[in-house]
């Protein structure tokens, strides 16, 4: 009789309408991962109820709460994520299924600071466009894109925004003849459907050379930071530790393993993660194919060539 009330809770609502109206009054704390992954891949009518907040909730989250760890320099400060991509030769994997053609106009959609840029020093490219709407992350593109001797521009650019045919149409008369590339490492593919499509169509059509645009995406189902964190232990720490000079790099990798793992479960709220499978059949509704090309980060992370159809 005096004990705590027994309080039973209202049943989770298992229908898109239902998480809907949950996500409305809660926002993104109310909701457990596999609910919100129900909303992110909302399309049509549906989405535009909820799409204002979701972009505003992103866009607080890549700007404010992320931008130290994720977009902060290796080598400097606390151990963070770059330490850790640096150390796996992620990027390097990337443009290795890339093969970029010598002397590009390479555009990278979502750069978030300039980190790839060295991948493509070997090709090098006549221009480095870096697009990217994160003020941390344009500040450190320019200070890394100096540091390579890379010719560049920082573009501050939203991908909900129009398509940048102007910009497009100058550098390509700028440098007659110079093959474009366009890719999105880890960012593009955290939008909808629409939002992808305008950007890639964009890219390959507006006065450009582009035929194709490379999606480097991690994969619904199956990106696990835990899983990231048990194979550095396992495969790369043993293999590094002591080499020489790469020991440092390799310790501040390891003390970044805990934040990438916090950080890996804390992005997956805000962005949505597609399988390839549904990026085929949404973009290919949308007159685009996507070809799985290969895979980085421990079979975790897809680079798929998406071309017209
Ligand atoms: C996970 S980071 C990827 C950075 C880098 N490309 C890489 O592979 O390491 C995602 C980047 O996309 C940017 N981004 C996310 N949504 C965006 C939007 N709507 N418009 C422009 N940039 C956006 C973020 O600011 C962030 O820099």
């Amino acid at each position: 009789m005096f004990g705590k009330e027994k309080t039973t809770l209202p049943p989770r609502p298992t229908d898109v309408q239902g998480l809907l109206r949950l996500y409305n009054t809660k926002g993104i704390d109310g909701l457990g991962v596999g609910e919100l992954s129900k909303i992110h891949h909302l399309v049509g009518g549906d989405r535009e109820l909820v799409e204002a907040r979701i972009r505003a909730e992103t866009r607080q989250f890549w700007n404010q709460d992320i931008v130290g760890f994720r977009m902060g320099e290796e080598g400097q400060g606390k151990p963070k994520f770059a330490d850790m991509m640096q150390v796996l030769g992620v990027g390097a994997q990337m443009v290795g299924h890339i093969k970029p053609r010598k002397g590009s106009i390479v555009s990278s959609w979502g750069d978030g600071g300039g980190f790839d840029a060295r991948y493509f020093r070997k090709s090098q490219p006549v221009k480095y466009l870096s697009y990217d709407d994160s003020r941390g992350a344009n500040g450190l593109a320019r200070t890394r894109l100096d540091r390579l001797g890379m010719p560049h521009e920082i573009v501050d650019y939203n991908f909900y925004d129009p398509f940048p045919v102007e910009k497009r149409r100058r550098i390509s008369e700028q440098h007659p003849g110079a093959p474009a590339l366009d890719y999105s490492s880890w960012a593009l593919t955290y939008t909808d459907p629409e939002t992808m499509t305008r950007i890639i169509k964009g890219a390959i059509k507006n006065g450009s050379t582009a035929e194709e645009f490379w999606l480097h995406m991690l994969e619904a189902g199956k990106f696990d930071s835990k899983a990231l964190g048990i194979a550095f232990m396992t495969q790369i720490f043993p293999r590094d530790i002591a080499k020489p000079g790469k020991t440092r790099q390799t310790l501040r990798a390891l003390f970044a393993v805990p934040a990438m793992i916090n950080f890996g479960e804390k992005f997956q709220r805000y962005s949505p993660l597609w399988t390839v499978a549904e990026l085929k059949e949404e973009l290919g509704q949308r007159g685009l194919k996507v070809e799985e090309v290969g895979k980085t980060l421990f079979d975790q992370s897809v680079v798929a060539r998406v071309t017209l159809s």
